[in-house]
Order: structure tokens, then C-alpha cells, then sequence
């Protein structure tokens, strides 16, 4: 027997352009952690071997983008490139409305700012850091109504991303319909592990909303590799197109946000995309403020080009098959070693479980900000933590929110690595984990107002 299933992923393109990796040494690594304050966010790229921050921004692009980056039609008003994008938008999300903006978080701030009253509600399939905090910033609560499992790291459920609408509908009853603004779904949940939200899901939470008047804004920043779960998982799913699956999806929708930084295969980039045209002339108005004039939000001609290329390649079966395929890859030599993952195996990351894996480190002292330190120490590859620290303090109270999470990210850019320097990670992992009962915890020094896990700094134990 061949072992041809594990390589049905290859990647589905060659290299035309590479770009150095440089090595260091275990005390020049030492020296620069401390200098970063043992938050990889500080550390500078020069000195990271393989990057696994994250997948936002971080893509290779295809010849064709560069290609289309020299098509840039750099008019301050009525770009070519803004309409060649609106086209690609509504053929493949269905959205009447486009609006560009920088990157997700400018989607966001403007669909918060139009749609959330002060003293409102917002629930949503768990939190994502800038989705929650622009929520918050325009007066409303966040409300976790994602389902149990979600939480719980060994749950096999396939689809962890669904919404519990039990606990949406009690929410319903106990505030009432008027002062939720709207249901946040993301497609696929990143703080839970890039985990997917079922078709099914999505059918269910439109009727029970369309039952409220209630809207529902998809976070469609992966919503491609959603997709692709739910072609790979869901009954009755398995012979449709990409496109129509993604089609469906937005269709129980009202609006989304999108970071282009990431199915998309840009840069930078992003959008929101609605079909009600009175939230529509808002958007439009508000994007003039804060990002931009409403054919460009803050980005260059060239870059809605690059990204307008990029839907067309992100719905190709052959590219959504390799890079699933390659975060598979990654997780499953992991667990064949006994290294504790989140599972089933997400979209975009793998997630180790550092409260399994240093089980000796109380979550006060930053299990997973301990860990993602140690990785790099080991061999030059940056994670990102996903834990206590990312999930920072109650808005009321003050105190530490204590996700029971406790995770780091190794996240895998579209078309950058390569399967060999997958195998160097899952043995930098392995090294780790051989020597985990001697690594101490860690305490913060300095902490930021806001999205502190990108500026914290810590001092070892
Ligand atoms: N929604 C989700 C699910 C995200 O993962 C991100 C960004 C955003 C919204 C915001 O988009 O960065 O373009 O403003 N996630 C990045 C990450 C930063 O590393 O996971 P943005």
C-alpha cells in the first residue's frame, strides 16, 4: 500500500520568489526574548526563524496578484479596482454593498458604531480580541453564546463553532429582542481553535433571529476554510462547489466583516459587505471619517485589486485542500507524539493546550505566554498566546477574565512554508515538551489599556 493519503495535499503551486530565513543562536534568542519582554509580539521578525504569529497578512501572493498590482488604478475616487472588487463580493458572498476598509477591525468599528446603542447586547460564537472591544467601545456587552463544547479542548465535536441557540434564546427572553443589536457569527472561531460553524447552525440561528427582527453580521474573515469543514463534514454537503457552499453561508446573513489579511490571500485588506441599503449610505458616510473615501477605505487601488485576485484563488478547491491539509499535517504528527492539541484540528492553527502541557504552572503566571516563549528559545519559531492574557480584564470589575483556554497558536501563512519546516516545528514542540516539567511561569510588568496581549511585557518567575 502507498501512503498516498498523506500527501493528497501538495501544494498546488511552485516557487517562483524566496525570501531568506535567518537562524540564530539558543543565547542570541535568550538576549532578545528578555529584550521583548517574553511577549513574542515584541520580538523583532529579523530574529524569528519560522513565523507561526499568524496567518493575517502573512500569505504569499500569486504571480496573478502581483500581476494585478501594477493594474492599480490609484484614483482618489472610482478606482477600477474598487469595482472589479464589488463584482468579485457579491458573485462569491452574495452582499448587495461593499464597503472597503483597512483590514477587519475598520469593518468592524463601522458596523459597531451604526448598529450598537449604548446598554445593548451583542452575542456571538466566543469572542475574537478587536471584534469584542469595538462592541464595547460603541457601548454594548458581548454575550458568549457560543455551544459547551467549544470550551472544552478535547471535545471532538465537528462542528465546535456552532452557536448554542438555547442560550441565545434565553438571552432573547431576559433582555429582549430590541436590545440585542445583532448576533456576531464567525466563521470558523478562532479563540476556540479555528473551529467550523455547521450549515445547519447557520439555517437554525436565521430562522430564530428572523423570528426577533434580530440581524446576524458573519465575521467572514474565514469564512473560506469554513466552507471547506463543511463540504469535509456536513451530511449533504459533500459534492457541492466551494462557491455555493460559501454562497449559502452569507445567505442566512445580513452583512459581514471581512479581514482580507487571511482566507483572501492579501496583505492588507478588508471589508464590509451588507445588503441593507440604509445601514448602506451610513457605512458609506462613516467609512469617509475613519478610513477613507468609500471606493478605497484606506487602502491603495492595488491592494483591492490584489485582493479581488484573491477570492478567485481562495475558492479553489486545490488551494483550500493544501492549506487545511498542511495545518493537519502539522496537528496530527503532534498528537502522534502524545503533545496535547485542541481537537478536532482547526482551520487556520494548531493550538497546544498549555494548561496540559505545563500543568504545574497556575494560570496567574501565563501557562500559554510561558509557552509560546519557551518555543522560541527552542529554535526561533514564534507563536502566539491565546489564553489569559489574550482575554484580558472584565469591563466592569477589572479583574483578569480566566478563559478556560489556555492555548498557543501556531499559525500557518498560506503558501509560505514548507512541509519541511512543518517537521522542524513539530520537533522545536517535541524538544519542548521533553523538558516542560522544568519551565516556570511568568510575571507582567507593564500592561496597556487595550488588546494588551500585543504590548504586555513580562519578567521570569
Ligand atoms: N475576526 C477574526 C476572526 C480575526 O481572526 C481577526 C484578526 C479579525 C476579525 C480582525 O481583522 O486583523 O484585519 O483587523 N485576526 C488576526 C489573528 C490578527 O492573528 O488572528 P484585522
Amino acid at each position: 500500500m502507498h501512503k498516498l493519503e498523506k500527501r493528497a495535499w501538495a501544494e498546488p503551486f511552485k516557487i517562483k520568489v524566496v525570501e531568506p530565513l535567518r537562524m540564530t543562536t539558543r543565547e542570541y534568542r535568550e538576549r532578545a526574548l528578555e529584550e521583548a519582554g517574553y511577549n513574542t509580539f515584541l520580538l523583532r521578525s529579523r530574529d524569528v526563524y519560522i513565523d507561526l504569529l499568524t496567518d493575517s497578512g502573512t500569505n504569499a501572493m500569486s504571480d496573478n496578484q502581483w500581476a494585478g498590482m501594477m493594474l492599480g488604478d490609484e484614483a482618489y475616487a472610482g478606482s477600477e479596482n474598487y469595482y472589479h472588487l464589488e463584482d468579485k463580493v457579491r458573485q462569491y458572498y452574495g452582499y448587495k454593498y461593499l464597503v472597503p476598509t483597512h483590514q477587519g477591525r475598520g469593518a468592524e468599528h463601522l458596523i459597531s458604531q451604526i448598529l450598537i446603542k449604548p446598554g445593548d447586547f451583542v452575542p456571538g460564537n466566543m469572542y475574537f480580541t478587536t471584534t469584542r472591544l469595538h462592541q464595547e467601545l460603541a457601548g454594548g456587552t458581548f454575550v458568549d453564546v457560543i455551544i459547551d463544547e467549544a470550551h472544552d479542548p478535547e471535545s471532538l465535536h465537528p462542528f465546535k463553532g456552532n452557536l448554542d441557540l438555547g442560550k441565545l434564546e434565553s438571552l432573547i427572553q431576559r433582555v429582549g429582542a430590541n436590545r440585542i443589536s445583532y448576533v456576531t457569527a464567525a466563521a470558523t472561531v478562532n479563540m476556540a481553535g479555528g473551529q467550523p460553524i455547521s450549515m445547519q447552525n447557520l439555517r437554525e440561528l436565521r430562522q430564530l433571529t428572523a423570528k426577533h427582527g434580530i440581524r446576524v453580521v458573519l465575521d467572514a474573515t474565514r469564512a473560506i476554510e469554513n466552507a471547506w469543514f463543511i463540504k469535509q463534514r456536513e451530511a449533504g454537503y459533500e459534492s457541492h462547489s466551494m462557491p455555493d457552499i460559501l454562497l449559502e453561508m452569507c445567505s442566512y446573513t445580513d452583512a459581514c466583516t471581512m479581514s482580507g489579511k487571511k482566507d483572501l490571500l492579501v496583505n492588507i485588506g478588508g471589508f464590509l459587505a451588507l445588503n441593507d441599503t440604509g445601514i448602506f449610505e451610513e457605512a458609506r458616510n462613516l467609512v469617509v471619517v475613519y478610513e477613507g473615501l468609500h471606493t478605497y477605505g484606506g487602502l491603495a487601488g492595488r491592494d483591492l485589486e490584489a485582493m479581488a485576485r484573491g477570492i478567485e484563488e481562495a475558492v479553489q478547491e486545490d488551494h483550500i485542500r493544501a492549506r487545511v491539509g498542511q495545518v493537519e499535517y502539522v496537528g496530527e504528527r503532534l498528537l502522534s507524539i502524545g503533545i496535547p492539541i485542541v481537537v478536532p484540528i482547526g482551520g487556520h492553527a494548531v493550538f497546544l493546550d498549555a494548561k496540559r502541557f505545563l500543568p504545574q504552572i497556575d494560570q496567574l503566571q501565563f501557562p500559554a505566554q510561558v509557552l509560546a516563549a519557551e518555543l522560541y528559545l527552542e529554535s526561533g519559531i514564534r507563536t502566539m498566546e491565546r489564553g489569559i492574557v489574550s482575554a484580558g480584564r472584565d469591563k466592569v470589575t477589572g479583574e483578569n477574565v480566566m478563559p478556560k483556554l489556555e492555548l498557543v497558536r501556531l499559525t500557518f501563512p498560506r503558501r509560505v512554508y514548507t512541509q519541511a519546516h512543518c517537521d522542524v516545528v513539530t520537533e522545536a514542540v517535541e524538544a519542548v515538551y521533553d523538558r516542560r516539567k522544568k519551565v516556570r511561569g511568568l510575571r507582567m510588568v507593564y500592561e496597556p489599556k487595550y488588546l494588551r496581549f500585543f504590548q504586555t511585557r513580562f519578567e521570569r518567575l
